[in-house]
């Protein structure tokens, strides 16, 4: 991809019906036959083709011509019947459902009742008072790597912020003192999920069941094993911590509040319950905001004049000092950077439910099983919503652009019941990460800048990011 483009795939969607907004939707199109090599041929040139593509081709609910219930949907209102109306009727497609290989039964796959109360038990960790502990975690992590960087050399900044985001998420989650468990932990996880991401883009509906002895289940579960192991021993730790303390209140962490959170009737979770939630909040919490970050700055490297502005803001509001959580409302463009880069590269770039009934969606009836696909990354780009969609513009969120969207039209962190519970501290934590770390240096494009996009269980680049460091 050319330096400088906003865009890896060179689509262009020139939408069916752009211009005036239709609320009212033709029947799900299906791509006629003859057009069957067409669209095999753009989903082979990937992913993010095909799905621009048919919406492109055949308008923003279409359904496949393979003998299954899928639908693929780029209409706001239709997305929110999906993720909020009605989102009773639904649970997780099968894909996401695969992720309980690796995290469980925890938040992101759990269903019903059991959800609910998990949530329920989760959410106050994630109060704003209880994020203001977690900020001293995050410009610490990026301070101690920022300290390590030198100027004029070239850096892999999507490992970078993949080590910033493992270090705050560990910190935050478990507390300093296993901090080097944590690494451990982060490791194993992120194996489990590369073997999983394989999976996932070659087999993920002939997968063999768990129980299966394929090779790549038997390493799965030996990494699934040294994470149990891992995470028991902290938690038998922090039991044994929590107990001798008089109040039983010790430790700010998450991973303490998990394990003091009591229900309603003033049962506690059981340990497997804890050790599900804590691998899915290491896996949730770490790689997607990295993917925030990287994106953030290979899109400051690409527009130099986005990056000066922001190098301004951070100077007036900070003045040379750490920035912090008091800063956090002051610095608008930032804020705007972010959010235009999770506009264009949203990390979590696909969504997909199940109807758990027959359902009407869109004014059609739709049966029990059928399976929907929304994905951010058609969404964000559709014109009909976003001027000069494939352009990185972050001032089109200083006015009141989200305001005036329909809901939906810009979803990085979904919608409903199921919206990410760590939304807040993303944010916070990427801002907080961006600003130390364009304080310090200038990111810019060398011959080495190149970005290919992987969309596997998130939207990754596929080879890194290289970015050349200058001292500012
Ligand atoms: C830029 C960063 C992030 C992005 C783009 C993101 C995106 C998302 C999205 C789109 C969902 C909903 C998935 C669906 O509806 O199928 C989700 C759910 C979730 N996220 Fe995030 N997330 C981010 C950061 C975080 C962080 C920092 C945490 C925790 C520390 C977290 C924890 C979770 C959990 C536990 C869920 C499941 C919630 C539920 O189903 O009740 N996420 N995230």
């Amino acid at each position: 991809m050319a330096i400088g483009e906003a865009t890896p795939s060179g689509v262009r969607p020139s939408w069916p019906g752009a211009g005036p907004r239709s609320t009212r939707l033709a029947r799900p199109a299906r791509p006629p036959w003859r057009d069957f090599l067409r669209v095999r041929r753009e989903f082979g040139a990937g992913v993010l083709e095909g799905l621009t593509f048919i919406h492109r081709a055949y308008g923003p609910f279409v359904q496949t011509r393979l003998p299954l219930e899928l639908y693929f949907i780029a209409d706001p209102a239709c997305i929110e019947e999906v993720l909020l109306k009605k989102a009773e009727a639904f649970r997780k497609d099968r894909t996401s459902r695969l992720l309980s290989r690796v995290v469980g039964n925890g938040l992101l796959v759990n269903e019903g009742d059991s959800w609910r109360r998990q949530r329920k038990l989760l959410q106050p960790a994630f109060h704003q008072r209880q994020l203001q502990s977690y900020a001293t975690v995050m410009t610490g992590a990026i301070e101690e790597s920022a300290a390590t960087w030198k100027s004029g050399e070239v850096r892999n900044v999507h490992e970078d912020m993949m080590a910033v985001t493992l270090k705050i998420v560990a910190g935050t989650l478990f507390g300093a003192d296993v901090s080097a468990d944590a690494g451990h932990i982060g490791q194993i996880i992120s194996e489990l999920m590369e073997q999983f991401g394989r999976i996932l883009g070659l087999t993920a509906r002939f997968l063999p069941p768990a129980w299966v002895p394929t090779p790549t289940n038997r390493q799965f579960q030996a990494s699934a094993r040294q994470v149990d192991q891992v995470i028991r021993g902290i938690i038998d730790d922090r039991r044994r911590k929590q107990s001798r303390e008089p109040d039983g209140q010790s430790g700010d962490d998450l991973l303490s509040l998990l394990i003091r959170a009591r229900d309603e009737d003033g049962s506690s979770m059981p340990d497997a319950q804890v050790r599900d939630e804590a691998v899915t909040l290491f896996l949730a919490g770490h790689e997607t905001t990295a993917l925030a970050l990287t994106y953030s700055l290979y899109l400051l490297a690409t527009h130099p004049e986005c990056q000066d502005r922001l190098a301004d803001e951070l100077g007036q509001v900070l003045g040379g000092r750490a920035p912090g959580l008091g800063d956090l409302e002051s610095l608008k463009y930032t804020d705007a950077v972010l959010l235009e880069a999770m506009r264009l590269y949203p990390p979590a770039w696909v969504m997909a439910r199940e109807a758990l009934a027959d359902v009407e969606i869109g004014g059609f009836h739709f049966r029990k099983g059928a399976e929907f696909v929304m994905s951010p990354w058609v969404l964000h780009r559709d014109p009909r919503n976003f001027q000069s969609p494939e352009a990185f513009q972050p001032e089109r969120w200083e006015g009141d652009l989200a305001q005036r969207l329909p809901r939906f039209a810009y979803f990085p962190f979904g919608g409903g019941p199921r919206v990410c519970i760590g939304n807040r501290f993303a944010m916070m934590e990427a801002k907080l990460v961006l600003a130390a770390a364009l304080q310090r240096f200038r990111f810019e494009v060398t011959p080495q800048t190149e970005l290919t996009l992987l969309p596997s269980v998130t939207l990754r680049p596929r080879h890194g990011l290289r970015l050349r460091l200058a001292r500012r």
